[in-house]
């Protein structure tokens, strides 16, 4: 059998044809049901078991040449043969450049999967709004000075109907429909009246968390931000609280990280502080729960919000907000995992 093998082998490598008819002929001889490879296949049950496995790999080797032997010359006549028929013309004539995944969708994706460890799931909003559920539900006073024209992009014809500021209007749309225990991450985009520049956008994107049960406490929602960053920055990290004021959050928070570029030393990224700002949290303020019909001498939770345009300039370093939007392949494409 062997023999029979090697010849075989031997043979395929000189065989020609230049007809598409001889090449099928070809094909028929060796690789058809009946054909001489398929008989050695047959044949196979019948060696001996220590022989097995060796012949098995020759008849193998064997099989893959005459495929690879068949195809070629199937190729070799395609491109001889330059008949109208075998040309696609559909085809372009350039190579087609692949999409990347754009490095806002990166990074949400990133924060969203390091949540989701946690137990968070996805709850999404309307991005238009009205008045109660961007502030008003959210403790915020009538004359507090975010709900100015100035800050807000408000649609003419109707006066309640807002454009969202922040997704945690996202918390009153969900805490509003469903009791305890929440535990929900808000990604979308938000917008403000700001005037473009490298530094502020009429849009962006945020991310905002909320955990509502029995018993949550300032300790839970400060072991989830150490969690967070350490995932997201790498283990060195470390997060620095500073006291701050949201009307939705008492007590509220703003979380410094120690500075990713020069590890804390001090840079002029960071100002030379060796800590840069990631974002805003607290325990939710009771009156936000009362407002959505949650008790609040049953319940407490914490919120947390922050900009994924911010971190993403963290991670990749980016300069100027407005190349976010500008769809511009040559920043794209540095995001390209096959670069
Ligand atoms: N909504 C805030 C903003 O747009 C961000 C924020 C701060 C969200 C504190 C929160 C929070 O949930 O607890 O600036």
């Amino acid at each position: 059998m062997i023999n029979k093998i090697k010849s075989l082998v031997e043979e395929i490598d000189t065989l020609q044809a230049s007809t598409i008819e001889d090449i099928e002929a070809l094909r028929i001889k060796y690789l058809s049901k009946k054909g001489e490879i398929s008989q050695l296949m047959t044949d196979f049950r019948h060696v001996a078991p220590e022989e097995k496995k060796h012949i098995g790999q020759l008849l193998n080797e064997l099989k893959e040449k005459a495929t690879e032997k068949i195809n070629s010359l199937k190729e070799q006549h395609k491109s001889k043969d330059n008949n109208v028929q075998d040309i696609d013309l559909t085809k372009t004539a350039y190579s087609e450049p692949i999409g990347t995944r754009h490095p806002l969708s990166l990074v949400k994706n990133e924060i969203i999967e390091i949540f989701s460890r946690l137990g968070f799931s996805i709850a999404e909003g309307p991005e238009i709004e009205d008045d109660w559920h961007v502030f008003g539900s959210l403790n915020f006073a009538e004359d507090h000075p975010a709900r100015d024209m100035q800050d807000t992009f408000f649609i003419q014809s109707q006066p309640d109907v807002i454009l969202r500021t922040h997704t945690s209007s996202v918390q009153t749309r969900v805490m509003e429909s469903t009791q305890p225990p929440i535990r929900i991450i808000c990604p979308g985009r938000v917008y403000r009246n700001e005037a473009i520049s490298y530094r502020a956008h009429c849009f962006f994107h945020q991310l905002e968390a909320l955990y509502v049960d029995k018993n949550v406490s300032f300790a839970d929602l400060k072991q989830v931000l150490l969690f967070f960053a350490k995932e997201m920055f790498g283990a060195d990290t470390q997060i620095r609280l500073r006291p701050s004021y949201f009307p939705f959050t008492e007590p509220s928070a703003e979380m410094d990280i120690s500075c990713n570029i020069c590890g804390g030393k001090g840079c002029p990224f960071c100002k030379h502080t060796g800590w840069v700002e990631i974002l805003g949290c607290g325990m939710v303020d009771p009156n936000v729960l009362e407002a959505n019909g949650i008790d609040s001498s049953v319940y407490s939770g914490y919120a947390l919000g922050m900009g994924i345009e911010r971190i993403t300039n963290l991670k990749y370093r980016v300069k100027d907000l407005r190349l976010f939007s500008e769809n511009d392949t040559r920043f794209l494409d540095q995001f390209n995992s096959a670069n």
